[in-house]
């Protein structure tokens, strides 16, 4: 309904074949001069640009002088527009810049953090979220997203695990497609044409996720077996989904920086994949190549364009070298007019030669963006994506039968407790750009105002989010404040008893803020951080149930917390709507569904724990934890805490009839499983129905599971 409503908002834009294309871009490029084919390489950052201010901005003369060939982050359709004109009136050639920014999980309208939105399994749901993104980053001026991001990781220290799908390739791939077909549109023929359609970006190109120890942007080291067998699959599927760029990680690959890697950028993306889109570097990823110890910026530079990137950003080696590469044999003619082939080809596709300010029309903002039905769907997709890792019987009064503890019932007082509870700013979560931190409600709000009239709502904060208050201001950056509270821990626990004697029911809002996870947030330590774990503590003591509504951008280590807390229902950061969508599913108007794509694991010694690991030549045997001489560890066993694809509900499901079409697979590689699956219990419910794979004899080993 709503994507049939959206569709039919805006016009299609005129069709035009591949032979007028070229024959425009032949016409151009005879025009242009060597410096601006290079220019339209070039991605630099720019600083704020006030609307009416774009011409004395920093970056103005080198757009008139045809030096720039996009811009990122800059918000607003009317800012957007004068920077334009810059660019189509002022400059010698008129063509049009591209304006991208990470509209990564929304725009205004935030959805889940892309971890809690695979969590979903629902490839509509996630096709939906981004078409509402590209909906509204188009109404303000925006023509292209660095998004998806597609990195497989096994690692959850890793604090980017936040913005990727998990540690599944197929699913990822899945994920990867239904995301681009939400960008660019799902016709592969016809994607691009509408002036709500916006140009994706895969990244990072590639494995990035696998940095060693978990720590961000560091050396990845890995067998082409493994590489294609469990990490390349998402980039190849974001490919085939006719994803326009590609962005370089910034991790070598093979002992070669992937910026410079003509083998991973030309050999397997363009020959063997057949992308046809442009490949920009990650940030500085050029000039980064200098401290891998490859070379002066010159030589990085050249080694990029030669690779196979396209657009540099904001290095600015590109603009500052190639000239000089090209007059001295490094860099042919012939690489330079291709790439800048590829730059124009996309805005070309975009339709920015045709309407420059196709994304700039100033009646849109206000009818696009933060919509009801938007947020309507935001709530919705939000509350998919949580997922309940506990609900333990428990009595709730003295003399009643035990019974789950959720979902909760719409009478008496609740508290919620905890420096997660109260925060506007830290519900988007990471990669939220455009987010607007002050106009989401906190749980607290969200729940006193959805339960007025029939649940006494109270709040403490109860702690600080760490004790260690330098750690907390590194956790919470980009104005994502926690707002730390001077009063002593004493201090801040006796205010959250008090609160908890007075209430029924305690929510205890703890985990990470929303910067602890995304990047440059790596953490060595996955447990709930101190001073939350010693309040959790106090608030079980106090015998009132304890519902964990635990915020994160990451699989944590909850050993404790299962062994002690008898509810737990993971949120992750569910963005701009969370507050409601956490309070649908608390109290149950919404029976939760979502099913994890990463393994959390009893602790961090366990990591990298994934279930598609390989069997070995000395596998322990099932429902055991030690024996000699056989894969384990002696202090803890093989077993994560919540496996891949766990996730409770409110009722119950069986599974019958499971049926395969043909006992052996077909010519054309395919085979049926059919199954009925009954809903069992009292509760209506949506089952995520997961079927695994196993190779069990093969050339090489495979994996216990696929
Ligand atoms: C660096 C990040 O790695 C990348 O994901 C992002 O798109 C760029 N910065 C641009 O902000």
């Amino acid at each position: 309904m709503l994507a049939a409503a959206l569709l039919s908002a805006t016009a299609l834009q005129e069709q035009k074949s591949p032979q007028d294309m070229n024959r425009f871009i032949d016409a151009l490029m005879k025009r242009m001069t060597v410096e601006e084919k290079i220019g339209q390489l070039n991605l630099p950052v720019t600083g704020e640009i006030t609307t009416g201010q774009a011409k004395s901005s920093d970056v103005a003369k080198k757009i008139e002088q045809g030096l720039v060939g996009g811009l990122f982050n800059l918000k607003e359709a009317a800012r957007i527009r004068d920077v334009q004109r810059l660019a189509v009136e002022n400059s010698r050639l008129d063509i049009p810049l591209l304006f991208g920014m990470d509209v990564i999980h929304g725009y205004e309208t935030i959805f889940p953090i892309p971890l809690g939105l695979s969590c979903t399994w629902d490839m509509a749901a996630i096709e939906e979220s981004a078409r509402i993104a590209a909906v509204e980053a188009s109404a303000d001026g925006i023509s292209w997203t660095f998004s998806p991001m597609v990195d497989i990781s096994r690692d959850p220290r890793w604090g980017r695990v936040s913005e990727g799908s998990g540690e599944a390739p197929f699913l990822g791939g899945a994920i990867a497609k239904a995301m681009v077909y939400g960008y660019q549109g799902n016709n592969l023929k016809e994607q691009l044409k509408r002036d709500d359609e916006i140009m994706a970006c895969v990244k990072h190109f590639a494995l990035y996720g696998a940095g060693e120890a978990g720590r961000d942007y560091n050396t990845v080291d890995m067998s082409r077996n493994c590489m294609f067998n469990e990490y390349m699959y998402p980039y190849q599927a974001a490919v085939e989904a006719g994803v326009g760029s590609v962005m370089a990680s910034f991790n070598e690959v093979d002992g070669v920086p992937a910026t410079a890697n003509r083998w991973l950028l030309t050999d397997v993306l363009r020959k063997q994949w057949g992308f046809q889109g442009f490949v920009v570097t990650d940030f500085t990823g050029i000039s980064e190549m200098i401290e891998h110890g490859i070379g002066d910026l010159q030589t990085v530079s050249a080694r990029a364009i030669n690779a196979g990137v396209d657009m540099d950003m904001v290095s600015e080696g590109f603009v500052g070298t190639l000239r000089k590469s090209v007059v001295e044999g490094k860099v042919s003619m012939k690489t330079l007019d291709t790439t800048c082939r590829r730059v124009l080809e996309a805005k070309y596709r975009l339709g920015l030669f045709d309407k420059p300010y196709k994304y700039c029309d100033l009646a849109r903002p206000a009818r696009d963006i933060f919509t009801k039905a938007h947020r309507a769907a935001a709530r919705r997709i939000a509350a998919e994506s949580f997922v309940l890792l506990k609900n333990d019987s428990v009595k709730q009064h003295s003399g009643a039968l035990p019974q789950p503890l959720l979902p909760l019932k719409k009478q008496g007082t609740v508290a919620v407790i905890g420096p997660l509870g109260n925060t506007r700013s830290n519900m988007p979560g990471t990669w939220s750009v455009a987010a607007r931190l002050d106009d989401y409600p906190s749980l607290y709000e969200g729940l006193k105002e959805m339960l007025a009239g029939k649940v006494t709502v109270t709040y403490a904060k109860g702690s600080n989010l760490l004790g260690d208050a330098a750690y907390e201001e590194r956790a919470t950056l980009f104005g994502r404040s926690l707002n730390r509270d001077n009063r002593t821990d004493r201090q801040l626990l006796d205010e959250a008893l008090k609160t908890a004697a007075g209430a029924d029911v305690i929510i205890a809002a703890l985990g990470e803020s929303s910067e602890m996870s995304g990047e440059s947030s790596s953490r060595t330590d996955l447990d709930i951080p101190d001073v939350q774990r010693t309040l959790l503590e106090a608030l079980l003591k106090t015998g009132k149930p304890v519902v964990l509504t635990l915020f994160t951008g990451r699989p944590l280590t909850l050993t404790w917390e299962q062994a002690h807390v008898p509810a737990i229902l993971n949120v992750w950061f569910g963005g701009s709507e969370a507050a409601y969508a956490i309070g649908d599913v608390l109290f149950g108007d919404v029976n939760p569904s979502g099913k994890l794509t990463m393994t959390f694991p009893k602790n961090v010694g366990q990591i990298p724990l994934f279930y598609n690991h390989k069997n070995t030549g000395r596998p322990l045997a099932d429902g055991k934890w030690f024996e000699k001489f056989r894969s384990n560890y002696l202090d803890v066993d093989n077993e994560p805490l919540y496996p891949f694809g766990y996730g409770l509900s409110y009722t119950t499901f069986q599974y019958s009839d499971i049926a395969l079409s043909t006992p052996t697979m077909t010519q054309d590689g395919s085979i049926t499983a059919v199954v009925t699956v009954t809903n069992t219990g009292r509760h209506e419910g949506t089952e995520v129905v997961q079927l695994y794979i196993r190779d069990l004899v093969g050339n090489i080993t495979r994996p216990c599971a696929s």
